[in-house]
């Protein structure tokens, strides 16, 4: 019989998807394993072109051409999502798994009233009737801070702000109380009081509904506030994942250490700022040794020969390094 007791929600295997492009074959994906549970928010972090959103494209099968899914996995209770056929993930998308990008602006539809829009998945997934939705969907903009809803299901996206198209989003993906939230970037578009005010509202949310929220951010001031897992990206791998005091307190990869000195230097203005010298990694053609050895102060030979895997550093800690260095050991 199969033990469902310990499966995790979700279980991401080895996944791979490249781009074929001019120059060669872009590894945008390149071996991502992870897994993540019920009521867990798990944030995705690297630099731009890093391969957090594609890593979750490929989850939903919604890589573009020229991409590829070539490899691997992804179980959703079990299930792998990548081999579903499209009616399946139709199903799936939406309801079981949603998904908020970055931009409330293009994501939302513009010739779409906004209570159309927020009982959408309702309508689709859920079997109701019209007014039961348009009921439902009041409900879901007052959750989401909406004033007078009932008044406004008629009103067009470009009645509203920033802010608040970026809540109606929000009450959209989370109509079916999906298991899965994925948010990529959902507050970058925003000014800094309001993007504080979207996370608090994303957070609140997730512990009520008790799902999984996978978040996407450049900014680990949000990783902070929000976060119970980190996953570190770099040139379409994982580097590290540990829970978040342990990556903000014991940090092992050189690459998250060099991230975690720069926002340290940013809040106090006293230290030097050190930013991670060098430009990113671009994943292209064949690859060996550990992408980040041309940036790191700690690279030796085996770096630039054997690509690291991901090994277990402690509970839940994971890393892909020959070296792990302590925190502080390149310090001159
Ligand atoms: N449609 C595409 N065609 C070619 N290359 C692509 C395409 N989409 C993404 N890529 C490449 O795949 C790699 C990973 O991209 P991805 O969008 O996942 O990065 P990211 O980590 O989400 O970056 P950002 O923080 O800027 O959003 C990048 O090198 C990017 O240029
Ligand atoms: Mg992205």
């Amino acid at each position: 019989m199969k033990d469902t007791t310990t499966q995790p929600l979700l279980e991401v295997t080895d996944l791979r998807t490249h781009f074929a492009t001019a120059r060669g074959k872009l590894h945008a994906v390149d071996g991502v394993s992870f897994s993540a549970n019920s009521g867990q928010v798990l944030c995705i972090v690297g630099e731009s072109g890093s391969g957090k959103s594609v890593t979750l494209r490929s989850i939903m099968q919604l890589v573009q051409k020229p991409g590829k899914v070539t490899h691997g996995s992804a179980k959703f209770h079990g299930e792998d999502l990548l081999t579903m056929s499209r009616r399946e993930i139709q199903d799936i998308r939406g309801d079981r798994i949603s998904m908020i990008f970055q931009n409330p602006l293009t994501s939302l539809n513009p010739a779409m009233t906004i209570g159309a829009q927020v009982t959408e998945s309702l309508l689709l997934h859920r079997n109701m009737s019209k007014a039961e939705a348009a009921a439902e969907g009041v409900e879901l903009l007052r959750q989401v801070g909406i004033p007078s809803p009932r008044d406004r299901l008629s009103d067009y996206p470009a009645q509203f702000s920033g802010g608040m198209r970026q809540r109606i989003m929000i009450a959209a993906a989370l109509s079916c109380k999906p298991e899965i939230l994925i948010a990529d970037e959902p507050t970058t578009a925003l000014d800094v009081s309001m993007q504080a005010q979207i996370l608090q509202l994303l957070k609140a949310l997730q512990a009520e509904i008790s799902n999984l929220l996978i978040m996407i951010t450049h900014d680990l001031g949000v990783v902070a506030s929000i976060a119970d897992e980190v996953m570190v990206m770099y040139a379409g791998r994982v580097v590290e994942k540990a829970p978040v005091r342990e990556i903000f307190a014991n940090p092992c990869h050189p690459y998250t250490q060099g991230l975690i000195n720069t926002v340290r230097a940013l809040e106090d203005s006293t230290q030097p700022l050190s930013p991670i010298p060098g430009t990113p990694a671009i994943p292209l053609g064949e690859r060996t040794g550990c992408a980040f050895a041309p940036r790191c102060a700690f690279a030796r030979d085996d770096c630039r020969q054997v690509t690291p895997t991901l090994e277990s550093l402690g509970p839940d800690h994971t890393i892909a390094c020959h070296v792990k260095p302590q925190m502080g050991a390149s310090d001159d």
